[in-house]
């Protein structure tokens, strides 16, 4: 299968946030944020594999800024690196000053998506080839947040985490 790169993937979808999508405090909720991010990546993770694909796993969600009630929220999607048949989507939220229009970044996720076939058996997606600096940097780190996640999920022995381990062991 032919290489891609991150761009072939990328998601980038614009939206503001209504009243019924707020918290108390007239934030917008946890829970909205999570599903605008799932749709986005769900799309990115389509676009690279063209295959029908299944969210294995919400590795990180860093809720860094709140979101306030009539914010226009960019949450921009693109695969960070592919192994057999799951491939990791990093997701960036950004939201827009009203008064400049300057963009700051509000939040940052990682998932997992896996592409399946009809019966819904995992199947092999094409590699990915990073372009730039910093996504050569999310596909350094995608390995060990891999089996960070199936420690986590109980599908890998933490001895086996050889990745993830050298995290905690090596010089660094
Ligand atoms: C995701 C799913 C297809 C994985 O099926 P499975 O039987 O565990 O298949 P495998 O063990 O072969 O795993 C398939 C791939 O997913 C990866 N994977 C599975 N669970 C993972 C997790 N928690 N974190 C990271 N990767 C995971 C495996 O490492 C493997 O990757 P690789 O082929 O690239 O090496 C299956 O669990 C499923 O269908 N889950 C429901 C998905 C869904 O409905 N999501 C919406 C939420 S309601």
């Amino acid at each position: 299968m032919k290489a891609k790169t991150p761009d072939d993937s990328r998601t980038i979808m614009t939206d503001t946030v209504l009243p019924s999508e707020t918290n108390p405090l007239n934030n917008l909720f946890g829970g909205e944020l999570l599903a605008r991010m799932d749709r986005a990546a769900s799309i990115a993770a389509r676009r690279h594999s063209r295959r029908i694909t299944v969210t294995a796993s919400v590795n990180h969600v860093a809720f860094n800024r709140a979101i306030p009630l009539g914010s226009v929220v960019t949450v921009e999607a693109a695969i960070s690196r592919t192994f057999n048949t799951s491939m990791e989507v990093f997701i960036d939220v950004w939201i827009e000053d009203r008064f400049t229009g300057e963009r700051s970044k509000a939040n940052e996720a990682i998932y997992t998506f896996v592409a399946v076939d009809d019966t819904g058996k995992p199947t092999a997606i094409p590699p990915i080839t990073p372009i730039t600096d910093l996504e050569k940097e999310r596909f350094e780190g995608a390995l060990r947040r891999k089996q960070l996640s199936l420690v986590l999920a109980g599908k890998m022995k933490p001895k086996d985490a050889t990745e993830l381990k050298a995290l905690f062991l090596g010089d660094s």
